[in-house]
């Protein structure tokens, strides 16, 4: 018998997307059914992102506008979780803005949403479900994969590069790896279903994979299994971190026929300076030499890459830098971002943060550049 229908909302990256088929999936081993939009739903789940203020904003915006729907609805649940309300103080922001939320949970404890679910319709009082820390690893929540042809498979949560423009760090907490076992059991599992082309194995700097494990594996050892268990399967990974790149991965990509040849790259800028200040760990000659090398090994590799302009002291020179670095690299396509300030963070702190005006500039250009680029090595 169906209890109710809900809707999720999911912003942010591809573990956010992964992150609402497991709310997904609890949601309809609790007897729930999906609605096809929010006005017809009893419930609906907003699993946010916080990584730039435009998507905190839209967030916001979007509860806002729920006021309606909850006012026509009384008993309508509204649950926000993810990284956006991990943060510090936003619960009770929320919680001041919009006192029509039922829920607020942050990163670490999703997999619980079912029990605070029923709590929540038991009393039918307000919960702050939001917990610090850096969460432990829950196997065997219920996923209730969206129909398509790729399957997202977490190896690992959290990141401890703090990057000085990001917030992910601060709301996902340290790094964890799952253990290669579980992991493989789920590659195995999915291989043997017959639904799916792919699967991306997910985490926020893939290659450092393993590191915390009792059972020491690396990246490189555990795609190459995946790869062996799904033979019929594409392996696909997300993010590479270019300072962890190992020479191993290399070679395993290029031995390997059903490991992904799309190698995501972030690189953030081209100058040396703001490297530095962004604490990536890499050089832009480290960066040049990696990607000759993964060329030269793997000739069909696509490299695709995420580009910040703006950061706080990029002067026009180390701007015309990252410029020269996308011309010489020729990436299949780029995402480029406007540096946007993140509270909490050290690059939030420095001097020299660059007016809304010439970070827009500086977008445009890049982009048109990268556009040309992608169309040219499209037409090849
Ligand atoms: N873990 C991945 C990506 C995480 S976030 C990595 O390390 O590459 C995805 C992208 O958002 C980042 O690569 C970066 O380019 C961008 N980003 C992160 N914080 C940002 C900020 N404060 N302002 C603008 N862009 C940001
Ligand atoms: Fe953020 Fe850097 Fe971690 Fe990526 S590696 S999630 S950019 S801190
Ligand atoms: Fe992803 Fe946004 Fe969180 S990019 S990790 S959902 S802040």
């Amino acid at each position: 018998m169906a209890k109710g229908n809900y809707k999720i909302l999911t912003y942010g990256c591809q573990m956010n997307e992964h992150e609402s088929e497991k709310l997904a999936g609890i949601l309809t081993a609790k007897g729930y059914v999906p609605a096809e939009k929010k006005e017809d739903a009893g419930m609906i789940v907003l699993n946010t992102c916080c990584i730039r203020e435009s998507a905190e904003s839209r967030i916001i915006a979007h509860i806002g506008a729920l006021k309606t729907l909850a006012r026509k609805n009384p008993e309508l649940v509204v649950i926000v979780c993810g990284c956006m309300s991990q943060q510090d103080g936003m619960e009770a922001s929320l919680r001041q803005k919009f006192p029509f939320i039922s829920i607020v949970l942050g990163t670490h404890n999703i997999d619980r949403l079912g029990e605070y679910l029923d709590e929540f319709l038991e009393g039918r009082k307000y919960l702050n479900r939001v917990v610090s820390g850096s969460g432990t690893i829950t196997e065997g929540t219920p996923v209730l994969r969206e129909a398509n042809t790729n399957a997202w498979v977490n190896i690992m949560y959290g990141c401890n590069n703090f990057c000085s423009y990001c917030i992910v760090p601060y709301v996902r907490g340290r790094e964890r790896s799952r253990e290669a076992r579980d992991i493989l059991a789920e590659v195995s599992e999915l291989a043997k279903s017959g639904k799916y082309k792919t699967m991306t194995l997910l985490g926020q700097n893939v290659n450092s994979y393993g590191k915390d494990l009792e059972q020491k594996i690396s990246f490189a050892g555990l795609i190459r299994q995946a790869a062996e268990i799904a033979p019929n399967q594409t392996i696909c990974f997300m993010t590479s971190h270019p300072k962890d790149f190992s020479d191993e991965l290399i070679r395993t990509i290029a031995a390997v026929p059903n490991i992904s040849k799309s190698i995501h790259l972030p690189v953030q800028s081209g100058s040396n300076a703001v490297l530095r200040a962004m604490n990536r760990g890499y050089t832009r000659e480290d960066y040049i030499t990696l990607t000759q090398k993964i060329f030269k090994s793997i000739p069909d590799a696509a490299i695709t890459t995420d580009i910040i302009v703006g950061f706080p002291g990029e002067t026009d020179e180390d701007y015309l830098q990252t410029e020269e670095l996308v011309k010489l690299i020729q990436f299949n396509s780029a995402f480029i971002f406007m540096y946007s300030k993140r509270s909490g963070t050290v690059a939030a702190k420095l001097d020299g943060q660059i007016p809304i005006a010439v970070k827009r500039r500086r977008i445009h250009r890049l982009q048109e550049i990268q556009i040309q680029i992608s169309r040219n090595k499209r037409g090849k």
